[in-house]
This record gives C-alpha cells, sequence and structure tokens, in this order.
C-alpha cells in the first residue's frame, strides 16, 4: 500500500514593517517586491508592526490611519492573503505577555550597545529616550520568535536587532530548551530607488512617487526629476549611468533593446531629457495602474481588508498560544 505522501512542511518567514504612512516606488522595489517573492516558497506571515511606530509617538500620530494605508499598500502590491499570514501586531494578545517575558532574560548591556540604538538617540537628537525605545528589539525578538520564525528578511539596518534575536533565542534555548528555532535573516540585496532630487526616495526628503498618487500626480514629479547636470540642454552628451530618470526606466522598460537605444541616444546626445522623462511617466504609470485600481478597490470595502487582518491574527495567534503556552512552563510560571 502507498503510504500517503508527507507534505514538507516549508520554512516559516516573517517579517514586519512599521506603519509610518503611505508607501512609495522606493518601498516597491527595494522591499515589497522582494518580500512577496517570497510567498512562493515559504509558509510566510507579514505584519503591521503598529507598537513598534509608537517608540517615536509624537502628537498628532495616527497608527490606525497609516495601519489601514499600509495594508491597502501591501494588498495592491501583490501581497496574498489566501497564501500568507498578515495581520497586525496589537491585535495579538500574546504578544505583550511573551515580550515581557522575554525581557526578563535579556541583558540591559545588549540593549545599550545596540548600535542602531545608539544611531538613532545621537541622529534624531533624543534626549530622554524611552524605555520602549531602548527595548525596540525585545519586542522585535518577541514577533520573530513567538511565531516559530526560521528566517526575517530585513534591510541592513535591522541586522542589529536581529542579531540581537539570534542571541536572545541561542540563550534562552541554552536554558530551558527547544521552545522556538533559532532564527536566521537574510538581506534582499535590493536597489535604492533614486528620488526626484537624486537622494535616496524617502517620505522625509519629499522627493518620492506614492504608490496612491495619480497619474497625473507621477507625471508632475517625474517631470521634475534631476537628471544629468552635464546634459543642461539636448545635444549635450548624457551620462545614462549617474542619471536617475534612466535608473527608473531601467526598471519599468523591460525591452532591452529600448534601454540599449535609450542609452546610445542619451550618450550622443541625440536624445533630451524631457523625453526620457515622457517615457518614463508613462511606462511608470503603466506600470502602477494595475496597482493603484486594486488599490482602490480594497479601499472601497474596507470590511474585507478588516475580514483579512482578523483572519490573520487568528491563524498567527493560534502558533502564538501554542509558544507562550510552553514558554510560562519552561520559565516556571505554569
Ligand atoms: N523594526 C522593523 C522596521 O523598522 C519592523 C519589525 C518589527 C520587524 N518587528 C519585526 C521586522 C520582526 C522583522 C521582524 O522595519
Amino acid at each position: 500500500m502507498n503510504e500517503p505522501v508527507k507534505k514538507k512542511q516549508k520554512k516559516r518567514v516573517l517579517s514586519g514593517m512599521r506603519p509610518t504612512g503611505l508607501m512609495h516606488i522606493g518601498h516597491l522595489h527595494g522591499a515589497l517586491e522582494t518580500f512577496w517573492a517570497l510567498q512562493d516558497d515559504f509558509d510566510c506571515f507579514f505584519f503591521i508592526a503598529d507598537f513598534h511606530a509608537l517608540t517615536n509617538w509624537s502628537p498628532g500620530m495616527n497608527v490606525k490611519e497609516s495601519n489601514q494605508n499600509m495594508i491597502l499598500d501591501w494588498l495592491s502590491t501583490g501581497l496574498d492573503p489566501s497564501r500568507s499570514t498578515v495581520f497586525r501586531q496589537s491585535d495579538i494578545v500574546e504578544i505583550p505577555t511573551f515580550h515581557l517575558i522575554l525581557s526578563m532574560f535579556t541583558p540591559v548591556g545588549w540593549l545599550l550597545r545596540n548600535p542602531t540604538y545608539k544611531d538613532q538617540v545621537e541622529q534624531l537628537k533624543i534626549e530622554s529616550p524611552n524605555y520602549g525605545f531602548l527595548g525596540y528589539p525585545v519586542l522585535q525578538s518577541a514577533d520573530v520568535l513567538l511565531y516559530q520564525s526560521h528566517l526575517v528578511p530585513i534591510g541592513r539596518d535591522q541586522a542589529p536587532h536581529l542579531n540581537l534575536t539570534i542571541d536572545l533565542a541561542q540563550s534562552m534555548t541554552n536554558k530551558f530548551g527547544d521552545l522556538f528555532p533559532v532564527p536566521d535573516y537574510m538581506h534582499s540585496d535590493t536597489p535604492t530607488v533614486p528620488g526626484s532630487d537624486n537622494r535616496k526616495m524617502s517620505k522625509s526628503y519629499g522627493n518620492a512617487i506614492y504608490i496612491k498618487d495619480t497619474e497625473k500626480k507621477t507625471e508632475k514629479i517625474i517631470k521634475g526629476y534631476y537628471t544629468d547636470p552635464l546634459k543642461p540642454y539636448m545635444g549635450d552628451p548624457g551620462h545614462p549611468d549617474d542619471c536617475p530618470v534612466f535608473y527608473l526606466n531601467k526598471i519599468y522598460i523591460k525591452d532591452k533593446d529600448r534601454i540599449q537605444k535609450i542609452r546610445e541616444t542619451c550618450e550622443s546626445g541625440e536624445r533630451g531629457c524631457g523625453e526620457c522623462k515622457k517615457e518614463l511617466a508613462t511606462a511608470c504609470n503603466d506600470y502602477l495602474r494595475p496597482i493603484r485600481e486594486k488599490r482602490a478597490e480594497f479601499e472601497k470595502h474596507p470590511e474585507e481588508v478588516e475580514k483579512i487582518l482578523k483572519d490573520g491574527a487568528a491563524k498567527a495567534s493560534a502558533v502564538a498560544k501554542k509558544t507562550l503556552a510552553k514558554t510560562m512552563k519552561a520559565v516556571g510560571i505554569r
């Protein structure tokens, strides 16, 4: 008799993002597309780190609205809730308790030495960092370990946090045995997308094209894009490899011959920057059109979006409950 073939368990990938507002094409090509591609090969958990958003609270901050925008951006760019588990951190009732337990096993020295913490305190000139800010990586560790994650895709700036997670997981495993896997992380080597001023695209620089922007607005931003300063006039030979418009055209125009043609005519001076920008606006809007339509559709149905998040939370909570129960027992509370 044939034994039923045991389905090979997919490894669990988990990642989260702080909801900081609308997402732009820098997020799209720099992170989201890489995240969503993992859905083919892994059991993915993606969540909105809304408690983490509070670590730098300021008056007027609206986390609820940012959550809403983030989930719309995610769903419209390719997060598939029928394959992945998607949820809000704050919906998981196990997270605060688990975080509290982990905090009892995290040396303060580890937190004070964290380079991301030190950099941020310096850069943002935070006079009196709050307790949650110092403990940011402990909550992040709780996010990773609670759901039995194996692999965490992150940006390079997050590595110190994840290294602390790995140390903490290792030290808990040494004390208590097998509660959760000691996770690993990976950097997706994705491009830094240039904004309209040729600096890294960022909300704080005001140089971004947002997923939610209209086609008109997108066109307008592209018209104002920085181009090669050595090519002020048509006829001047250009340097496409130093030009953010060329960079973006390479993302959106899939036809290699066309790109080669643009390169050659730019370098020879035949082609003006206005032409390149026009072509980019068309290609970028074409690319974003189905995404924007999908986003608008979801936006009309907030109850559906809420259901996706609640279903995701139920799935995540089922895993969380088990980890928490095991951990409570291991530390001797239960
Ligand atoms: N710190 C991450 C960021 O700023 C968000 C985050 C919170 C996270 N918890 C996580 C990422 C767990 C990966 C795993 O983007």
